[in-house]
């Protein structure tokens, strides 16, 4: 008896398909080639569309969205001590619990604004930069940007847009399968949400591309990657960045995310010799793969290109976690809430392999 959850059905969703044989995203019926050209706020009306006892439209969204940034700024406090010694994801984590918990869109517009606000807020610090409060009249990609104290012209913020709407939702992945199991105990959206961060945050899911980052530095030239690539993994170590557990082609986001990288490459703030470091250390990290693992189909995953494009973006690998919480935050809260809505308990049962009181065994 295999013990995992791999082909157990745990939850009925209208808001996102993995095609993982076709490497195919579908995001509320749409294929995510499309979604990927809408604005953050336009993706979060449509996701969150009969979830709530209101619907919103776009623009509704970008004004309560704007409007509950600059209300959550209040709740940050650059002084405290105990935060900056924290990683930002840590930080944010923290921060977003002084949000009340509860089950409406009021509390989920809040949450989204927060971890946007807090990350790019704990960024400026950290910079020492002087900290701006939240602008209502732009978009919530730009404020992050502008915020975080980040170059916030137009190209920069449609590739900020761009990733915070590829990665919104995607299936039953770790932390939001945890948010609904949090959301099926009717706890509230802020415990489902800082429960989801909590999983997000570990290096096999979320926390990957940061060290993305480090195997392009440690490679560091092109004649070192495929030594490098092999030792690795004549180690046992996996290269992150690669393989999924959906995905047996391409990850579909991998393609979206170079393409708004390929958007900035007129930029000043990307650096083209390590951008072309890291296409060749991609082929070749796929070439060993097939080589090494000819039985494990092992794709580039979202994590490779999301590594380069906010390192492209100014962020510090470090906050590479933060921000991809601050997109899939509308994804934890739209699965909360159908979980909510139309689902109950999530109870799975372990199997007992311990000992009896009598000394044996179950068999
Ligand atoms: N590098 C090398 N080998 C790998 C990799 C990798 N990146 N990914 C999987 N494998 C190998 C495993 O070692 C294993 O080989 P074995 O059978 O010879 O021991 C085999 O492929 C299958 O491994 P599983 O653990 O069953 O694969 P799983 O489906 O659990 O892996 C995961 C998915 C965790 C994403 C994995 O591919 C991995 O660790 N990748 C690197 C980390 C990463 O990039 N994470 C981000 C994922 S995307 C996201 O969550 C947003």
């Amino acid at each position: 008896m295999t013990i995992d959850l791999d082909d157990a059905i745990a939850a009925e969703t209208k808001l996102s398909h993995v095609d993982g044989d076709n490497g195919e995203l579908i995001i509320l019926g749409e294929n995510l080639k499309d979604i990927v050209k809408l604005e953050f706020e336009e993706v979060l009306s449509k996701l969150f569309k009969n979830l709530f006892h209101i619907n919103y439209t776009h623009d509704e969204i970008k004004v309560l969205l704007a409007k509950a940034r600059k209300e959550v700024f209040s709740l940050y406090e650059p002084n405290d001590v105990f935060l900056s010694e924290m990683p930002i994801v840590d930080a944010v984590r923290t921060l977003i619990s002084k949000i009340k918990d509860g089950n409406d869109i009021e509390t989920a517009i809040k949450l989204i604004a927060a971890i946007g606000v807090f990350t790019a807020a704990l960024i400026s610090k950290r910079n020492h930069r002087k900290l701006l409060v939240p602008d209502l009249n732009i978009n919530h990609a730009t404020d992050i940007l502008r915020i975080a104290g980040l170059d916030y012209s137009e190209i920069h913020s449609t590739a900020l847009n761009t990733y915070l709407v590829t990665i919104i939702d995607h299936g039953l992945n770790a932390s939001t399968f945890t948010s609904r199991v949090v959301a099926s105990t009717h706890a509230g959206l802020t415990s489902s949400v800082i429960a989801a961060l909590s999983a997000l945050k570990g290096p096999l899911h979320g926390g990957a591309p940061g060290p993305v980052l480090d195997m392009i530095d440690q490679i560091s030239s092109q004649e070192n990657a495929l030594p490098w690539l092999e030792t690795t993994l004549k180690k046992g170590e996996r290269l992150m960045g690669f393989g999924h557990r959906i995905y047996k082609v391409r990850d579909p986001r991998a393609d979206a995310l170079k393409e708004a990288l390929l958007s900035l490459n007129d930029s000043f703030v990307v650096d083209k010799n390590k951008l072309n470091l890291a296409y060749f250390i991609e082929i070749t990290a796929l070439d060993v793969l097939k080589r090494t693992k000819p039985n494990r189909p092992l794709h580039t995953n979202v994590e490779f290109y999301t590594a380069l494009l906010l390192d492209s973006l100014g962020f510090n690998r470090a906050d590479f976690t933060a921000i991809f919480a601050a997109g899939r935050v509308a994804g934890w809260l739209a699965h909360a809430r159908e979980q909510i809505m139309y689902g109950r308990l999530i109870r799975p049962q372990s199997k007992y392999i311990g000992n009896l009181p009598n000394n044996n065994t179950m068999t």
